[in-house]
């Protein structure tokens, strides 16, 4: 099957763990999904099997890794890498204060000779293709140059795949959420930056909400990553195949039928309910009953022992469910 990144899903921490992702592989088979990003020191020092394990579905996957010593990120991309990882992700975006007090994430930026040097040694460890993943740009910094700075210095150490979250991160003062709804969205700088840079691919991100708005953005770059949309609306996932893919829609009601398999599967090996259930809280926004679903779901699925039945009393309140295609 024919890698691309025309559409992915995003890294989001605490919410795209491999449940997260399992559920969206069903209702898309093609989007690219990132992992939760993980310290390089945790994917050497921690628990490999929990931090990294994923299933072979899954992919195409890419392990998004967070850190600023070469050294420590190549042996962390290296591992990555030997799990099957399909692409290795360098967190050049994150904000929060305790990803800035480890000098990683977006202040990072400050920084990009650093940053060529992480990806340059990355690289040099791995087969699979190394990616960054940025903001454009940081506090003072003019996005102009920052964004364009930084691509240039990733883009002379090998890096050819970039994406962007098309607003800066103020890194004093605002929070994450807040870091990624106040700073204004500049998608016409991330267009310019694929217009100058014809053989780089470029990946939009920040803000978009629905399909047709990321087929709009398609016309001017080479992929779109969408986060919160494709966690709290995970249905428009079901689209994804048909739109950019070439390939069949998928029907949402055959996705959480198999994610229920999934869910039932992992119940056996210990799982709780609650860590796979959470992630489809919005599956059926718009469709009668999703309330009901929803509500069932947070007040039961928490409870000791809480089993299959949960999420099978909580589906059966979704009237009108698709017809199944024969
Ligand atoms: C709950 C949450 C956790 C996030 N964690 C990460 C992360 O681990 N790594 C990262 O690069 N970005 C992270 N982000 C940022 C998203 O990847 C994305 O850049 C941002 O949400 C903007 O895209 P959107 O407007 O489509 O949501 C996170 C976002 C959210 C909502």
């Amino acid at each position: 099957m024919q890698q691309s990144h025309n559409f992915c899903i995003a890294p989001m921490m605490e919410w795209s763990d491999r449940h997260c992702r399992m559920l969206h592989r069903f209702l898309s088979r093609h989007a690219r999904l990132y992992t939760e990003m993980l310290t390089a020191q945790a994917a050497i020092r921690g628990d490999r099997a929990r931090l990294m394990g994923y299933d072979p579905r899954e992919h195409p996957v890419a392990l998004q890794l967070g850190g600023a010593e070469p050294a420590l990120l190549a042996e962390a991309a290296k591992i990555g890498a030997d799990f099957g990882y399909d692409e290795i992700n360098l967190n050049v975006g994150c904000p929060s204060d305790r990803v800035q007090s480890g000098r990683f994430g977006a202040c990072l930026m400050q920084e990009p000779e650093l940053v060529a040097d992480c990806v340059a040694a990355m690289r040099a460890a791995v087969n699979v293709p190394v990616t960054v993943k940025t903001r454009i740009g940081v506090d003072g910094q003019d996005p102009q140059l920052a964004l364009r700075r930084l691509i240039a210095m990733c883009q002379a150490a090998g890096v050819t795949i970039f994406i962007v979250h098309a607003r800066k991160a103020l890194l004093d003062g605002l929070s994450p959420k807040e870091n990624r709804e106040v700073p204004p969205l500049d998608y016409g700088l991330v267009y310019a930056v694929k217009r100058e840079n014809p053989e780089l691919t470029i990946v939009l991100n920040g803000g978009i909400w629905t399909l047709d708005e990321a087929e709009q953005h398609l016309a001017q770059v080479d992929g779109v990553m969408l986060g919160r949309a494709a966690y709290q609306l995970p249905a428009m996932l079901a689209q994804v195949d048909a739109r950019f893919f070439n390939d069949a829609p998928r029907a949402v009601d055959e996705a959480v039928d198999a994610y229920a398999d999934y869910v039932a599967a992992k119940l056996a090996e210990g799982v709780p309910l609650s860590a796979m259930t959470r992630h489809m809280l919005g599956i059926f926004h718009g469709r009668p009953g999703a309330r009901r679903f929803r509500r069932h779901l947070s007040e039961n699925a928490t409870r000791p022992g809480a089993g299959l039945e949960v999420l099978r009393d909580a589906l059966a309140f979704v009237t009108m469910r698709e017809e199944l295609p024969a």
